[in-house]
């Protein structure tokens, strides 16, 4: 007959307890080398929800917090250590030059700290382009900040919003993202601020580069780059925030066929320091506009040719004699992206040469 050894329970169950520790101990050791990113949520569509599983339009945009947004994608865990703050809750038409200010000043205090190792910004997808440019210029920091939204509310049959926050976070957590200037990731790719734009109102693959290209993917857990953007962004940019409050006012005049001056004048009359006239073509200008727009630029207004067709380079003394008329041509910056590169500069300068230079350098 075989006796039981006195001590084999206790030492099994000592065994065992052992082995838990070592993995939890394992477990947090793994959780130490994870990247530290916080998660700012400004509201959006990736926060939104709908009536029906089936509602992807005339949905409620900002309902969800990012606590919830966070817990709604458990892998999160997996690729970084994640905090999340709830900066503001608004559908992004809504986004003003004020929330800016706020968030780019929080984005670069967070990112001063040692312990934060990548910024991901949640956001409405209708002005995410611009924040992400906005970002771009005034972030001073090589760390990774990514903008992600979501073209379906979390509660839509599939929806965009966790495998997007799961690849912005990724990306943000990776050593690829640094110092590659404010990035955009939706539908596994990812895009440089200056030059992506949404070009659908409600397809998953809205945004896009065109012409210009996107940077990489996302694929597999791992974030692919095949392309940088050779403009100059965050800590090579000559532009300070830390103590504004307030932005110069610049206004955007649309221009289409019998276009006259009423527009341009009612935003100077409204007090606009800079304005960013869309133009036709190559930023073509009517007739009927120009001497508004002389006279504008001579009360000290400054303008901007942008061109409302979404492709290519505005070219300086092309469609109008940028020298002589002191208007400066936006490149290849759409017409909103250049509001906020003129407001940018006109913080620094009111010097039409000046205000040239930076929008071939930005
Ligand atoms: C928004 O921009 O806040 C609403 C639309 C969206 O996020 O897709």
């Amino acid at each position: 007959m075989s006796h039981p050894r006195p001590h084999a329970f206790p030492t099994r169950l000592m065994q065992a307890l052992l082995a838990c520790s070592l993995l939890l101990g394992n477990a947090a050791q793994a959780a130490e080398k994870l990247a530290h990113v916080t998660i700012l949520a400004t509201g959006g569509t990736i926060a939104g929800s709908g009536a029906t599983s089936t509602t992807t339009v005339g949905y409620t945009a900002a309902t969800v917090g990012v606590d919830r947004l966070i817990q709604a994608v458990p892998e999160l865990a997996k690729v970084a250590q994640v905090k999340g703050e709830q900066v503001f809750q608004i559908a992004s038409e809504n986004m003003s030059n004020e929330h800016w200010l706020t968030l780019a000043k929080r984005v670069n205090t967070l990112l001063a700290q040692p312990d934060v190792d990548g910024i991901v910004i949640t956001h409405g997808t209708d002005t995410l382009e611009e924040t992400a440019y906005f970002l771009d210029l005034v972030v001073k920091s090589r760390k990774p900040v990514v903008v992600v939204g979501a073209m379906r509310p979390g509660t839509a049959l599939s929806a965009d919003g966790p495998i997007n926050l799961y690849n912005a976070v990724l990306l943000a957590a990776s050593q690829e993202a640094i110092g590659k200037g404010v990035l955009v990731a939706l539908n596994d790719q990812i895009h440089a601020a200056r030059d992506v734009t949404k070009t659908n109102t409600s397809t998953l693959d809205s945004f896009k580069t065109p012409e210009l290209g996107m940077l990489g993917y996302i694929q597999g857990n791992k974030p692919y780059f095949y392309h940088l953007s050779a403009r100059q962004h965050t800590v090579d940019t000559e532009f300070d925030i830390s103590q504004l409050n307030i932005l110069p006012q610049v206004d955007i005049v649309y221009g289409y066929a019998n276009m006259g001056p009423a527009a341009l004048n009612a935003v100077v009359a409204a007090g606009a320091k800079g304005v960013i006239h869309a133009g036709v073509g190559d930023g073509s200008l009517a007739s009927k506009v120009v001497p508004a727009l002389s006279a504008a630029r001579k009360q000290g207004v400054l303008i901007v040719r942008a061109s409302r067709v979404g492709q290519g380079i505005v070219a300086r003394n092309g469609e109008a004699n940028d020298d002589e008329l002191d208007f400066v041509a936006a490149d290849t910056l759409n017409p909103q992206k250049a509001r906020i590169l003129l407001m940018l500069a006109l913080t620094r300068t009111t010097d039409s040469k000046e205000i040239q230079r930076i929008f071939y350098r930005y």
